[in-house]
């Protein structure tokens, strides 16, 4: 039965490839499409836009190629999470596509999943310690934290030159999140030598990933964290500080309201320290266009989603999708083939080329900040 699914499905993938996703779309948590087969798409949270933009884009490309989805989000809360796969199994989903809060959270409902010969695609965030994912699409996540120590270091080359040692901050992701460690560790491996060389040095003496990490991914936590760096190291805002490696734009602007309202800034041309960021959330673009926040690395979540869709038509055709790493990614129990994608760094000098002319922003949304 499931081989009437190829024909359809790999001619509706074809035809995405080419025209592209779009990222917008509506409501949570609908059931549509076609009757080729079903999935369920488990997405954490709606609190940051690219969540819902890799939400819709997947029921989008889905609904195309002629599935039902079934995409539910889960307000960033595990048992919610857990009771939506749970639901997803029960009403007999075909494949799973899961982009999990907490990576070690979700074993037993990967095991009923197992036990219903249901597909499972671990979706940008690596779920662990479980033997029952089938494919984990991603990006390349060691060499996203090199794009951002990469980059915080030409900030303070641009903005700082001449200053000796820079002092900078260092902030980490969940710890709960598999991604955050491959951040911080790619990183690390630039920012390391140069704390040990003398060329930076962290000012509060907190180096490790736990120190760094921020629950959830919380804004209001990093602007916490930066508030309390500040008055505990900073003078309250009189000492000089050139640059914080942000892993996620929401924590880098949690990081820059605390930084203003310390009185640095309020732009990088009046001396607002160098940070970094990840998602180009549209939020945080207006701000590099602004000359605040310092960069950002963009990944296209459409041909994220466009991955996970091709994964999950090959499962459907009982086929296995092609990964492009066997290597990097261990989960705990079995090292998972992976497809990874490339990412790139914006700043204010490339937001045209990389994500206006790529469709995935437009100017006005831009020059708003919003969607
Ligand atoms: C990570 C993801 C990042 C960022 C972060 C916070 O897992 O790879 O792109 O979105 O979560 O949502």
């Amino acid at each position: 039965m499931k081989r009437t699914y190829k024909m359809i499905a790999a001619g509706a993938v074809a035809l995405l490839a080419v025209a592209g996703l779009s990222a917008c779309g509506d409501d949570n948590g609908d059931t549509g499409g076609g009757g080729a087969g079903t999935v369920g798409v488990s997405m954490p949270t709606q609190t940051s836009e690219r969540w819902i933009a890799d939400g819709n884009s997947t029921r989008e490309g889905l609904e195309a190629a002629g599935f039902s989805v079934n995409l539910q989000f889960a307000n960033d809360d595990i048992p919610t999470q857990q009771q939506q796969i749970d639901q997803m199994i029960t009403q007999g989903v075909d494949v799973l596509i899961i982009a999990a809060i907490d990576g070690t959270a979700l074993g037993t409902q990967l095991q009923a999943a197992a036990d219903a010969g249901i597909s499972v695609i671990s979706y940008d965030r690596l779920i662990r310690d479980t033997p029952n994912i089938d494919f984990y699409v991603t990006f390349d996540n060691f060499q996203v934290g090199v794009d951002q120590a990469t980059s915080l270091v030409s900030g303070l080359n641009t903005h700082f030159a001449g200053v000796s040692p820079w002092y900078i901050e260092l902030f980490a992701g969940s710890l709960d999140d598999n991604n955050a460690h491959f951040f911080w560790n790619g990183a690390m491996s630039v920012i390391q030598p140069l704390i040990d060389d003398g060329t930076v040095v962290v000012g509060s003496g907190q180096t490790t990933i736990e120190q760094g990490a921020t629950l959830r991914w919380s804004q209001e936590a990093a602007q916490t964290r930066m508030e309390n760096l500040i008055t505990a190291h900073y003078g309250g805002g009189s000492g000089a500080l050139h640059g914080i490696l942000s892993p996620f734009d929401g924590i880098s602007r949690g990081i820059i309201t605390a930084l203003q309202n310390a009185g640095y800034g309020p732009t990088l041309a009046d001396g607002l320290p160098v940070v970094s960021g990840q998602d180009a959330e549209v939020a945080s673009v207006a701000m590099i266009d602004q000359g605040v926040q310092y960069s950002t690395i963009f990944k296209d979540t459409r041909l994220l989603a466009e991955q996970a869709i091709a994964a999950a038509v090959a499962f459907m055709n009982d086929e296995t999708p092609t990964p492009n790493n066997t290597t990097d990614y261990d989960n705990g129990v079995f090292v998972v083939p992976s497809f990874l994608l490339p990412v790139s760094t914006v700043t204010v000098d490339n937001i045209q080329e990389e994500l206006i002319d790529s469709g995935f922003l437009t100017r006005e949304q831009v020059d708003a900040g919003v969607m």
